[in-house]
């Protein structure tokens, strides 16, 4: 069974060859970094742009490196929601038009739950192994540029979400924490390169770690972003005072040594939020008889290097098998979509040619 699946919902245009939701024989991503960099973040209209014109190159190079023709496929996925409308637009239009044209089912897939898929994605070939239906009960996390959520999953398709950040995502705020230290586009994967330079002191500065209320499993990253704002800036006098303008406290001079410190400071701080909400998922389920065997992550943000490490720790504490994306499955890409996209079509999961873009996630 050779899955194709196709993603846009972002600034990717990104195709994928899956074989039986396991082994990638192809993950081809054309990235719109250089379309963006000088805006400092994605523009809606110019990502929509881009997308049609690299849509069809993206999936002919994602058959070509699997060595496989289009009549070869089985099915057509497609991630179909959430996303820029008119960037998941041109992705579910070519989706539709494939499976149409080939006679072939198609597949509308959450991009969101299929991050919590990324982990079971392989590069070596071993069409003996099936992965799936062992790994639940399980906790899941997604962390990535436009979502932070903790959810307890049952099966590929019985999915509960059990909090999720009331404000910015966490990559969102390594993004603008990066833009903010004056570093490129992107920003998490360099403020992650600079926060684990040599001689950065990640204690340099006490960043908050949200913890929201007792029994919260939400996240909040805005403090955490303005709090490094004023690090950078200094405070603002308070407006109620009669001194309007000017600041109440100047900031430390900023040189090389103190940015890696306040890379490596919100860096600890943002993990730490991360980890406090899990530890309290876990405890949670194993309270109620629900004691998850495994913990399936995904997202930009598993990228990085703190939390990767942070979160093995935390598996092997608690005795939880770990499920963690190669890296080049962590940030947006089509073989999630295609992987994700084989249990679906074994649980019956089909979408008609009415199937939409949809701004939202269903999970
Ligand atoms: O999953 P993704 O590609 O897109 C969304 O679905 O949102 O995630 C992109 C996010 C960006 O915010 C990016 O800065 C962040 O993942 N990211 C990282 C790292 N690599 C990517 N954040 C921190 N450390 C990294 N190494
Ligand atoms: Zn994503």
């Amino acid at each position: 069974m050779l899955i194709l699946g196709i993603e846009t919902s972002c600034d990717e245009t990104a195709a994928a060859v899956v074989e039986r939701g396991q082994f990638v024989r192809s993950s081809a991503v054309a990235t719109q970094h250089t379309v963006h960099e000088t805006f400092g973040g994605v523009v809606p209209e110019l990502a929509s742009r881009a997308h049609v014109e690299a849509i069809l190159p993206t999936i002919l190079a994602a058959l070509d490196l699997a060595g496989v023709s289009i009549a070869e496929i089985d099915a057509i996925a497609v991630g179909h929601r959430p996303g820029l409308i008119g960037s998941l637009l041109v992705g579910v239009s070519a989706a539709k038009a494939l499976a149409w044209s080939l006679g072939k089912p198609l597949i509308g897939v959450d991009h969101v739950q299929s991050h919590l898929y990324a982990g079971q994605l392989s590069t070596s070939h071993n069409p003996e192994a099936a992965p799936q239906g062992s790994v639940f009960p399980a906790l899941g996390l997604v962390v990535s540029g436009g979502h932070t959520a903790l959810y307890e999953l049952a099966s590929w398709t019985e999915l509960t979400r059990l909090g999720s950040t009331i404000d910015d995502a966490i990559g969102e705020a390594f993004d603008k924490a990066a833009v903010i230290l004056g570093l490129p586009h992107p920003g998490g994967p360099n403020l992650d390169a600079l926060a684990r330079s040599t001689g950065t002191n990640d204690r340099a500065v006490q960043f908050p770690v949200s913890r929201l209320s007792a029994d919260s499993l939400d996240f909040s990253f805005s403090g955490l972003k303005t709090a490094m704002m004023y690090e950078v800036r200094g405070v603002p006098r308070h407006p109620s005072r009669k001194e309007l303008g000017g600041l109440a406290i100047e900031p430390a001079p900023m040189t090389d040594a103190r940015r890696g410190d306040l890379a490596a400071s919100f860096q600890r701080a943002a993990c730490a939020a991360v980890l406090f909400k899990l530890e309290r998922a876990f405890d949670r389920l194993d309270a109620a008889g629900r004691t998850p065997a495994s913990l399936l992550c995904g997202g930009g943000v598993t990228a990085n290097s703190r939390l990767r490490r942070e979160l093995t720790d935390f598996a092997a504490r608690r005795s939880l098998s770990l499920h963690l994306p190669a890296m080049e499955f962590c940030v947006d890409n089509a073989a999630m979509i295609a992987g994700l996209a084989f249990p679906l079509l074994r649980a019956g999961v089909r979408s008609d040619l009415t199937l939409a873009p949809v701004p939202t996630t269903a999970c």
